[in-house]
């Protein structure tokens, strides 16, 4: 995840996911479309929802993130119009990034991290991206596991990252078919 201003980068998800069964299972159709400006206020309490308040970004913060050089903003929204999660990544032609990807808790473990996250690198692959980072708390078992289905790799261990010196990972994804870096995640 990108970083907060005076802090390193984000941290560890606040809230434990849920198990499968409590997920709002795709019953109710998802669409992923491209954030529209009425959407800040809404991606902004997502993001509170899913993380802890020291590393949750403030409304600068994810306006600028927003509105950098390449980066592109992608929401899952359901039939009423209401949004599940989004993401928040950078295309560009050296590398994609994914600065934050986050859905709601009661809609996890159905497949909307996945199609968000897909989304994501189809749109980064079509920039000219040969490969997308990002990095993860080493504590964040939940989005490890989640990038580990998703074929991420660890490339780097990133010390004291993280608010409160917790450590990161950097992981890598090739997107243009060669061989992935490194081992694959524990
Ligand atoms: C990480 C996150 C985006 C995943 O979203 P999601 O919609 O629940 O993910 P999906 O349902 O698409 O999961 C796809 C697969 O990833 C793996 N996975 C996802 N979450 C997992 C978890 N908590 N534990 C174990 N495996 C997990 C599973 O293999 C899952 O497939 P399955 O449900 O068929 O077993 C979501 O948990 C989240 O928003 N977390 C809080 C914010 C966060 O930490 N973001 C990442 C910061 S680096």
């Amino acid at each position: 995840m990108k970083p907060r201003e005076r802090t390193r980068k984000r941290g560890s998800e606040e809230r434990a996911a849920t198990k499968p069964g409590d997920a709002e299972r795709t019953a109710r159709p998802f669409s992923i479309r491209p954030a529209k400006s009425e959407d800040f206020p809404a991606l902004l309490a997502i993001d509170a929802a899913c993380f802890a308040a020291e590393i949750r970004y403030s409304q600068p913060e994810m306006s600028r993130y927003m509105k950098a050089r390449g980066a592109f903003t992608l929401v899952a929204e359901a039939a009423d119009t209401s949004i599940a999660g989004f993401i928040l990544g950078v295309a560009h032609p050296r590398g994609g990034h994914v600065i934050t990807i986050d859905v709601l808790p009661r809609f996890r473990r159905a497949g909307l991290g996945r199609q968000l996250l897909q989304a994501a690198e189809t749109r980064m692959a079509a920039a000219g991206a040969r490969h997308v980072q990002l990095e993860a708390a080493v504590d964040n078992a939940g989005a490890l596991a989640f990038y580990r289905d998703q074929g991420y790799r660890a490339v780097a261990v990133l010390p004291g990252y993280y608010p409160g010196g917790l450590d990161g990972w950097r992981l890598v994804k090739r997107l243009d078919g060669e061989a992935q870096p490194g081992p694959p995640l524990p």
